[in-house]
């Protein structure tokens, strides 16, 4: 008997790093998943089709929640765990919280211990704070809840009602970062210029809240400006980079609203809003530049998990 669970991946529409420093920021889930398998076995052992090495670090995250969850609910930690993604490593994906969510959600199942939601969020943070130092909960909210959601750490998240179902663009720069790294480099702004950070994490509510709005509204036009504005002000906390800046025109020149870094920048990937009906058009133009890009229809369901024999 196998336990298997699915966990779509996010992108930040709005607010990322702010909502570190209590911000609001929204984020929607996307169709690329991760998925986990789960059963018993002799001692404990973990696949993965993306993070390779004996000491990856995702690899030991996912042993520590294994090790955390089964001291919890008393079940032995000898299980063979197989995670597959088609979300690519530090690309400002989520993949890790997709990972961990599917993760937490299959030892559910597999134990029938019948977690809720938050309690799968709350798991998949122990592998989630290994990776990356102090993540806001965001990427694992998302990614277990599903839909469009705004987001501020301590409090109840929001989902965001669409009107119909919309498409945004993704691209990947083809850089890998580590989403740590960035965060330290925000706080070290942090440090520096308190009182000028206090007001970008306040201007940086403003737009995710705006921007929820316009969403709803079906205003996607509106939303790509926010996109631009949330983009300048990632600049200037210096997460965005040539290579990055660069892939946010090339989108505005072929016809994109709005273009913004997406996640913790220095890399990973950029979203995009474009006129309906030209998205095609746009990825083949990035597509034909040599860049992975996509449609991510949204809303998507978030985790979801069965057992198989
Ligand atoms: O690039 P990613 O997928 O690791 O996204 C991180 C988003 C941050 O706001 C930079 C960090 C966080 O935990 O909110």
């Amino acid at each position: 008997m196998k336990a298997i669970a699915e966990a779509p991946s996010k992108v930040i529409i709005t607010g990322e790093h702010f909502v570190v420093h209590g911000a609001w920021a929204l984020a929607a889930a996307i169709p690329r998943k991760s998925r986990v398998e789960v059963s018993k076995s002799d001692r404990l052992r973990v696949s993965s089709d993306r993070f390779r090495g004996a000491n990856h670090p995702a690899l030991r995250a996912i042993a520590r929640v294994v090790v955390a969850m089964s001291k919890e609910f008393s079940f032995s930690p000898s299980l063979t765990v197989a995670v597959s993604s088609q979300v690519p490593e530090g690309s400002g994906l989520g993949s890790s919280a997709s990972t961990m969510v599917a993760l937490s959600s299959s030892l559910s199942r597999l134990h029938s211990l019948r977690l809720s939601l938050d309690e799968v969020i709350r798991f998949s943070m122990i592998g989630e704070g290994q990776i990356h130092g102090r993540p806001s909960g965001i990427d694992s909210t998302v990614c277990a809840r599903g839909g469009v959601i705004l987001f501020t750490p301590g409090t109840s998240p929001k989902q965001v009602r669409l009107s119909r179902p919309r498409s945004l663009v993704v691209c990947h720069s083809g850089i890998t970062r580590s989403t740590r790294r960035q965060i330290n480099r925000v706080s070290g702004v942090k440090e520096m210029f308190p009182s000028l950070f206090a007001g970008l994490t306040e201007s940086a509510s403003e737009v995710s809240l705006m921007a929820a709005d316009l969403l709803k509204k079906d205003d996607m036009k509106g939303l790509g400006r926010l996109l631009n504005f949330n983009h300048a002000v990632l600049s200037t906390l210096g997460v965005s980079n040539r290579a990055l800046d660069r892939l946010v025109d090339l989108l505005l020149s072929l016809g994109c609203y709005g273009a913004k870094l997406t996640g913790a920048g220095g890399g990973g990937s950029v979203l995009a809003v474009a006129p309906e009906g030209k998205e095609k058009s746009i990825i083949s133009g990035l597509k034909a530049r040599g860049f992975d890009a996509f449609i991510a229809g949204i809303p998507v369901k978030g985790v979801e998990s069965w057992l198989e024999r």
